[in-house]
């Protein structure tokens, strides 16, 4: 555990962001590589809990620094909007479809390229503006207020314990629940 604590620490804003990247293109995956409809829509909607969260996380802690302090900082979050909105699109389509539809790989691909090509933006661009402009002690504190805010984030299904059903109950039915999700986090005190 004190290792754990350590290394929390340790990790600045941008560790905390790749590596929530990194989890959301192996649920992609998982998603992609299912042999059930079940598996399939419960993986589905764990990528989308987990994108909304982070999406909402990087709103509330990164886009007010980057505002302060990178050049053409707002124009950059201007963007970034965008495409968060981009995503928000795709993810309510994929959630209104049944898992054992045609279409739903189809936006699953279609889920995957908007969230590579955002991921590339800011892993490419972004993130190192970050580190170039503020100072490491204030980008460790960023990172633990986005790891506090996914801690206290509401119940999700877990791909290997298919629960879906308990977390439409808590988050609300399954239409809706991007905005249910964001709603609920951004209200939230962190
Ligand atoms: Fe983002
Ligand atoms: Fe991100």
């Amino acid at each position: 555990m004190t290792t754990e604590n350590s290394t929390t620490q340790e990790r600045d804003v941008v560790d905390v962001l790749t590596a929530d990247h990194q989890a959301m293109l192996d649920l992609l995956d998982e998603t992609k590589q299912a042999t059930n409809a079940e598996h399939r829509r419960d993986t589905a909607d764990t990528v989308i809990a987990e994108i909304v969260r982070h999406s909402v996380a990087e709103e509330m802690q990164v886009y007010p620094a980057m505002r302060q302090h990178l050049p053409n900082g707002a124009e950059e979050v201007e963007h970034d909007i965008e495409e968060h909105n981009e995503l928000d699109e795709v993810m309510k389509r994929l959630e209104d479809v049944p898992a054992d539809d045609g279409r739903f790989m189809q936006i699953l691909e279609e889920l995957e390229a908007h969230l590579r090509h955002h991921i590339s933006d800011e892993e490419d661009e972004q993130f190192l503006k970050l580190r170039e402009h503020i100072p490491a002690a204030q980008l460790r504190e960023m990172g633990e207020k986005v790891e506090q805010a996914k801690r206290t984030a509401p119940t999700r299904p877990h791909p290997n314990a298919p629960n879906s059903e308990l977390y439409h109950k808590t988050v609300g039915a399954g239409v809706g629940m991007v905005d249910r999700l964001r709603d609920k986090l951004a209200n939230r005190k962190t």
